[in-house]
């Protein structure tokens, strides 16, 4: 078991995404054992923190959100922390090269290792923090680098952030991110698709009527609105995961499962997504913000470090757009998106709703929906039409027949990251996009974006805790179908 012995450097290692969710993560790596004796992590910020400051810290922040069963597995945990200061400002040359010169100490001598540069770190650090390991002689062959999002704000920069860590990292060392690839359930809807016989002759146009791809989020943006005010809903949830989501739902059956054989079928569904230009965004898409309702703040109002400005206003906290797939199988069937900040529940989930029966001979019922749950609870929902129990006239109802991974596996379902983080220690990139992908999923967002700014409206307002704007429902309205929401 476990895998090669690994330095794994983490960029912005005492930041919030490491202590929340990459030591946590690493932490349970190492107690089931997926961790080689050797294999260390080394922290860079510009803390200015010895290891022995870096390992209270840990120990402080991370010991009560991880179950600790036996405290010498917590130890020899806290014993692979090292900790290195660093400064890379925007200019990598000018840097403060102490920290380099650090890390190269420490890794000195363990060239044979597998090397992971993480950058947990904003992009603009991305080019400098890569010039800065390659000038200090830092990247040997069994070198990866990961990147977090955001991977630009539209297609220039994301194509320049690629060109600058394409420059010192090949492509198939490069392992960008995207935390919803790692969810069981998204792993599970390609098992769904291609372990089983019987969903396959039925995916596509003739049988299915539409797919709604929804992540609702009870949060807001408290202390984001730095970020938040130029990243807004498409492109901090669509851009990324939903679009992730639907090239899963809507790719044809790779031949293997291999990491470019399923990456190149995920990117065709991107290419042969519709263009919304102009206009027809005002028909094809919906913008919201949430305003203060229920003793919740609105948008404007959340505590935040920076003033609100004119972007603060125009930045979209909800947004829902009816997108195509222009291929044989999809044609005229529409993929409906949805996101949002405080909805009511905490619920992304893939819908596909099937076609209606063609003829039916009894009064009532409804479409059969395949829901396939990503949170709170990972599962799988066939909704179906059954009888309800009595002598009197037949009544029909859709019921679940449902699956819960949480009842039906007694296994602990892991986090995304330590599924993503196990994969970078191995080597393996199928979890991660590739460049093009990234790429072509811009190239989508970048005319929605475009008209969205040229557009003299603002979102329209929502109530915090509530399903969106009146138009998230008209959207779906007009054509006679509604959004799935759990009767509860
Ligand atoms: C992140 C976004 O990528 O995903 C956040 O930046 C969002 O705004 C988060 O809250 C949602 O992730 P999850 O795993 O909680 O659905």
């Amino acid at each position: 078991s476990g895998s090669h012995t690994a330095d794994l450097v983490v960029f912005g290692g005492t930041g919030d995404l490491s202590m929340r969710k990459l030591i946590p993560a690493l932490y349970h790596s190492d107690r089931d054992g997926r961790l080689s004796p050797e294999t260390r992590v080394i922290a860079m910020s510009r803390g200015g923190l010895t290891d022995a400051d870096f390992r209270g810290k840990v120990d402080a922040e991370v010991r009560d959100q991880v179950p600790i069963d036996d405290p010498a597995v917590w130890q020899r945990f806290l014993g692979r922390l090292h900790h290195v200061s660093v400064d890379v400002g925007d200019h990598g040359k000018d840097a403060d090269r102490s920290g380099w010169g650090a890390l190269t100490r420490l890794l000195a001598g363990h060239e044979q290792r597998d090397r992971v540069f993480y950058l947990a770190s904003p992009p603009r650090t991305f080019g400098p923090f890569c010039r800065g390991v390659d000038e200090a002689g830092l990247v040997t062959p069994r070198s990866r680098v990961v990147l977090e999002k955001p991977l630009g704000n539209d297609l220039p920069s994301a194509q320049r952030i690629n060109d600058e860590v394409g420059a010192i990292f090949g492509e198939h060392q490069i392992f960008r991110i995207d935390h919803y690839l790692g969810k069981e359930t998204v792993q599970n809807l390609l098992v769904l698709r291609f372990a089983n016989a019987f969903l396959e002759p039925i995916w596509n146009s003739l049988w299915i009527d539409h797919v709604q791809i929804t992540a609702a989020e009870t949060v807001g943006t408290p202390g984001r609105r730095g970020y938040y005010d130029h990243a807004g809903a498409l492109r901090d949830m669509v851009q990324n995961h939903l679009l992730q989501l639907l090239t899963l739902t809507a790719m044809e059956p790779p031949a293997r499962n291999d990491r470019e054989a399923i990456r190149d079928e995920k990117v065709k569904v991107l290419q042969a997504l519709r263009p919304i230009t102009g206009t027809e965004a005002d028909r094809f898409t919906v913008r919201g913000q949430y305003v203060e309702a229920g003793g919740m703040p609105g948008y404007l109002d959340e505590p935040a470090s920076t003033p609100t400005t004119e972007a603060s206003r125009r930045v979209e906290t909800f947004t829902a757009i009816r997108a195509e797939v222009k291929n044989w199988r999809w044609a005229g069937v529409p993929f409906y998106l949805r996101t949002g900040k405080r909805m009511p529940h905490r619920r992304s989930e893939i819908v596909v709703q099937f076609k209606d029966v063609p003829h039916s001979i009894f009064p009532g019922g409804a479409p059969n929906r395949l829901v396939l749950r990503l949170q709170p609870e990972e599962g799988i929902e066939l909704h179906i039409m059954a009888k309800e129990p009595g002598a009197g006239e037949v009544t029909l109802k859709p019921v679940p027949m449902s699956l819960s991974f949480g009842k039906t596996f007694t296994a602990r379902v892991p986090e995304a990251y330590e599924r993503l983080l196990t994969d970078v220690l191995a080597g393996n990139p199928t979890l991660f996009m590739r460049r093009d992908e990234v790429e072509a999923a811009w190239r989508w967002i970048d005319p929605i974006l475009a008209a969205w700014e040229s557009s003299a409206e603002l979102p329209e307002p929502y109530p915090a805790g509530t399903t969106g704007p009146a138009g998230a429902h008209e959207l779906l309205g007009r054509s006679g179908r509604a959004w799935h929401e759990e009767e509860k």
